[in-house]
């Protein structure tokens, strides 16, 4: 199998990430099947996918021949077994359990043609945890697409230690045919790497809060203003929602036992009392429907 091999893509899961890398996909010429167990998921994407498009054609960034062409190519399904049966490619996205993305990996693995490469979208299962469901352990990897998948240009590309060199080939040569940055990563590790690095930022930002060394504007005020940051880890983390990285903290100190691992005093307790950042109007800001008001004052709060 080589990247001029895969044609076509069938994307398991149409939630916030397989729409929009269904449409990646399709934008570059691929002929895609996006599926779903739910009917209103898939109307969701195709909703959501026409209205991006069309922002994106108002904006000058698309034309609407390659709108109307990508659309063409791009089929909304709820038959799993159909839409990978000449698959090249199937890139899972489905929700971030391994029960249920172990199922649908053995699944594949009976109903897609030898040659299929089997990719997941997880942010932090490894290849390892699935390729083993499967009886291709060479021809399963990671495709870690970042959010919203439409805009930014990194895959991470992660090979587990069954993955052969032929499957890592044609999934970086497919990542920069449908024009994004491929990331690769020689061996696997949990959270691979742009997410590490966030991680790791976030926690020393939190251990200054926690420290009494700054409140949180002056050290978001540092990573944009210092560092060239496009906004400060208290202002990402109010954007994607703090019970996101507090779930992430948790089940690894589960895993781990280790205590800097745990979930730090600030974090949790804005989480458990509803504090979740933009989506409820108050996470380390106050936002109105606007924009921020102010932040807390942590001095106080600690
Ligand atoms: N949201 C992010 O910022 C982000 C970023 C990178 C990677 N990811 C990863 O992408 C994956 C999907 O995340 P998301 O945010 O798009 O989730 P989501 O909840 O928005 O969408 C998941 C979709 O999968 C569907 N689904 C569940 N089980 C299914 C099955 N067996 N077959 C077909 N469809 C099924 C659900 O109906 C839902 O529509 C996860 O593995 C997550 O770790 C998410």
């Amino acid at each position: 199998m080589t990247v001029a091999d895969i044609q076509n893509v069938a994307v398991i899961g149409s939630g916030a990430m397989g729409a929009h890398i269904g449409m990646v996909c399709a934008l570059a010429g691929c002929r895609v099947t996006l599926v779903d167990v739910s009917t209103d998921a898939l109307d969701r994407a195709n909703t959501d996918l026409q209205q991006f498009t069309q922002q994106s054609v108002d904006k000058g960034k698309l034309t609407e021949a390659e709108r109307s062409s990508a659309f063409e190519r791009l089929t909304f399904s709820t038959d799993l077994a159909p839409a990978v049966a000449d698959a090249d490619l199937v890139i899972e996205a489905v929700v971030e359990k391994l029960d249920v993305k172990r199922e649908l990996f053995a699944d594949l693995d009976g109903l897609c043609p030898p040659h299929t490469i089997l990719a997941s979208n997880s942010s932090s299962l490894m290849p390892s945890q699935l390729a083993d469901a499967t009886g291709r352990p060479d021809r399963v990897v990671n495709l870690h697409f970042f959010n919203p998948a439409l805009i930014m240009r990194c895959v991470e590309v992660v090979r587990g230690p069954a993955t052969s060199d032929e499957t890592q080939a044609a999934a970086v040569a497919f990542v920069h045919r449908i024009g994004k940055e491929p990331v690769v990563l020689k061996k696997e590790i949990p959270g691979f790497i742009a997410n590490r690095i966030l991680n790791a930022v976030r926690d020393e930002a939190i251990a200054l809060l926690e420290g009494g060394v700054a409140d949180v504007a002056d050290i978001d005020r540092a990573c944009r203003t210092a560092l060239g940051y496009p906004m400060g880890p208290f202002e990402l983390m109010d954007l994607t929602g703090l019970d996101i990285g507090y779930y992430v903290k948790k089940a690894r100190f589960e895993a781990t036992g280790d205590p800097r691992d745990q979930p730090q005093r600030s974090l949790a307790e804005r989480v458990e009392s509803g504090r979740l950042g933009r989506k409820t109007g108050h996470g380390w800001y106050r936002y109105d429907e606007h924009d921020y008001t102010e932040h807390d004052n942590m001095a106080e709060e600690i």
